[in-house]
């Protein structure tokens, strides 16, 4: 894959980034799906910007399930997923690529808002899933997780005895997804902030960071500060606060965080080719 100048200098001083990083974090949003074949939300051809409308119910969503938690499950039995079937998508060298970094020690966490499990799939390893799994369940109460063929849905919808029941408490049982105006899982959530705080390279990628509080995770790291010593031309030593981290983005278009200069830059473009090719940059560096 060869890049005009303007995106090859972005990603070698990104794979400097990463190699001269103690700690970096990537976040994820459906863009780093797209080359899997699964729609993202407010892309060009978007699921919400198509349908605008769908978005409105999907903001119906939670309070459905906390107001009617059968009359939830029997709607979600009946009908398909927006994202289409995912048992039927692959990880694309996007999800790859980051997994490689993982490999190379240079990756330690990945949070995405992504529900189809690609990165996992690809061989990351430590994956905070901020919006949940497609293919979990999850128990309101005590938060325990379940892989949905723990349960037969289909006869319990058929034997009147929807919502599905937590296994270790009692509580009701709903998809791990989730849904607008639902609170994040606090487990996640806590683990989530500690890495936005703790990381000295945060990585971007694939998404509009329209959606709270996961946009807020780049402004928590933009926060951080970290005392530098330098010396003036008089010869006088000082010591001043400087940015932390250092973030980066990677996005087919521009994003809040680029115009708000939250980010440090933005290497535009597609995941599927620039992580890749980051990543092979990353080898040259650590080969020489
Ligand atoms: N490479 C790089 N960027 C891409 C690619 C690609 N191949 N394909 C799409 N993009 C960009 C789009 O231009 C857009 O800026 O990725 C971004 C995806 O943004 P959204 O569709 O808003 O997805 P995301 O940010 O993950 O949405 C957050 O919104 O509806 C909720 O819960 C849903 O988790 C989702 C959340």
């Amino acid at each position: 894959m060869s890049f005009p100048p303007d995106t090859t200098r972005p990603i070698e001083r990104a794979a400097r980034d990463l190699v001269n990083s103690s700690y970096a974090i990537a976040l994820t949003g459906a863009g780093i799906s797209t080359e899997s074949g699964i729609p993202d939300f407010r892309g060009p051809s978007g699921i919400w910007t198509k349908d605008p409308e769908a978005e409105r119910r999907a903001f119906e969503t939670y309070r459905k399930f906390l107001s009617d938690p059968r009359a939830y499950w029997e709607e979600r039995l009946r009908s398909p997923s927006l994202l289409g079937d995912l048992s039927q998508v692959e990880p694309n060298p996007g999800h790859y690529a980051l997994a490689e970094l993982e490999r190379m020690g240079i990756l330690k966490c990945i949070i995405t808002q992504n529900v189809d499990d690609l990165h996992r799939r690809a061989g990351s390893k430590r994956v905070l899933e901020y919006h949940g799994n497609a293919f979990r369940l999850r128990c309101v109460s005590c938060n325990a997780r379940y892989e949905r063929e723990e349960y037969d849905l289909q006869r319990l919808k058929d034997e009147g005895k929807l919502p599905p029941l937590c296994k270790r408490c009692g509580g009701v049982v709903k998809s791990d997804v989730v849904h607008f105006e639902e609170p994040i899982p606090t487990d996640v959530a806590r683990q989530s902030l500690k890495e936005a705080w703790r990381c000295d390279v945060m990585l971007i990628c694939g998404t509009s960071a329209v959606v709270y509080p996961f946009a807020n995770l780049p402004r928590i790291a933009r926060q951080r500060r970290v005392e530098k010593e330098s010396r003036t031309e008089s010869g006088l030593y000082v010591v001043e606060q400087v940015p932390a981290t250092t973030i980066i983005e990677v996005n087919a278009e521009p994003t809040p965080l680029t115009r708000e200069k939250v980010s440090d830059y933005l290497i535009q473009g597609k995941t599927g080719e620039i992580l890749p090719a980051i990543v092979e940059e990353v080898k040259r560096l650590t080969r020489s």
